[in-house]
């Protein structure tokens, strides 16, 4: 049982193998183009990821030795996503499925987020991820979630964002270090020899289990012109500092709303998901939380944070298992709900 996955929703342009659940194969295409525009530039993206999808897919039939005629089923990001990255994926993996004859089986991207958590490999061949029920937060570019996971295909998001995710927190607060995008791994390389009590900054605490991440960026703006106002160097003389301070101050807001989450469902699992996953200082911090607080603590390995196909096709072999395909007549969600 061989499913191929594309994942196109933003930046990377991923394929993926899976077989009789674990993945053969995971290639991703990152797209360099938008970091001089300090962003994604969607339009770049959907022709950029034409330019790699064949190939893509290529590598990834070739690296798992399987040839497009032993697929039995073709998985894609449905969405959330950029509209017109996620076109060409779902039009790339319909032509497939419907020149196959096989099954189409869509996504949705942050229950994949989530479902990378069971990603067997060669390395990890009986992984197993955590058990049910568990709590993910689930933390991206676009997203910043708070998911109940009662079973592979049933989650339930219990808190969220009002405002701008927290991947989105440290790539504009990069920008305002004059760091090119992505900042939020270069924040986190900066921090390592940082101080993280330095500076504090004021931050916005919403009600219940949601997050609000548009206020920090802004006491960051401010903290900056004050700062620099009399020492045009001071970013430069303390960079470090800064980004240990703005890292832990994000990371405690996250925590904050996480523990809040375990003790009002009395669930003692929790894991992390999406590209901010990819955070040391998240990674460190949850560790030890969760060793506080008797949680088992569940951190996805570094391939499988960011996007990628991989989870893609984890989440494919779920919906294969239970016969949850989709006709021709499907179409990408740019907004699509968990
Ligand atoms: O899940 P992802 O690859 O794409 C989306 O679905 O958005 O997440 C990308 C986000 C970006 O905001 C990026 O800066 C952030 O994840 N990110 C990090 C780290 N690695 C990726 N943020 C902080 N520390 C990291 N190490
Ligand atoms: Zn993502």
């Amino acid at each position: 049982m061989n499913v191929l996955a594309i994942e196109s929703s933003c930046d990377e342009t991923s394929a993926a193998v899976l077989t009789d659940g674990q993945i053969r194969s995971n290639i991703i295409a990152t797209q360099l183009i938008h970091e001089q525009y300090g962003g994604v530039v969607p339009e770049l993206a959907s022709r950029a990821h034409q330019q790699h999808i064949v190939r893509v897919v290529d590598q990834a039939l070739a690296a798992a030795k399987i040839a497009k005629t032993d697929l039995s089923a073709v998985a894609f990001t449905r969405g959330p996503g950029l509209l017109g990255a996620l076109l060409v994926g779902a039009s790339f993996a319909k032509a497939l499925a419907l020149g196959l004859n096989i099954p189409l089986i869509e996504v949705n991207h942050m229950q994949a987020h989530v479902l990378a958590h069971f990603i067997a490999d060669a390395e990890n061949p009986n992984a197993k991820g955590p058990g049910f029920p568990f709590i993910c937060l689930t933390v991206s570019g676009g997203h910043t979630q708070l998911v109940r996971v009662d079973a592979p295909l049933a989650m339930h998001v219990i808190g969220q964002t009002q405002d701008d995710a927290v991947g989105e927190a440290f790539d504009k607060s990069a920008k305002l270090l004059g760091l090119p995008y992505p900042g939020g791994p270069l924040i986190d390389r900066y921090a390592k020899t940082g101080n993280p009590l330095a500076f504090k900054f004021p931050t916005t605490e919403m009600p219940g289990l949601d997050f609000s991440f548009s206020g920090i960026k802004t006491a960051i703006m401010y903290f900056l012109r004050d700062r620099t106002k009399h020492n045009p160097t001071f970013v430069a003389d303390n960079l470090a500092d800064v980004c240990a301070s703005i890292q832990h101050t994000l990371v405690q807001m996250l925590l904050t709303k996480l523990k809040r989450a375990m003790q009002e469902t009395g669930i003692k699992q929790v894991a992390i998901a999406g590209g901010v996953s990819a955070n040391s200082g998240l990674r460190n911090a949850l560790d030890q939380l969760g060793q506080e607080q008797g949680w088992d603590v569940f951190i996805p390995k570094f391939e499988y944070c960011t996007d990628n196909a991989a989870m893609i096709a984890m989440a494919g072999y779920f919906k294969y298992q239970q016969g949850d395909f989709v006709g021709q007549d499907v179409s990408p969600l740019p907004r699509m709900a968990m």
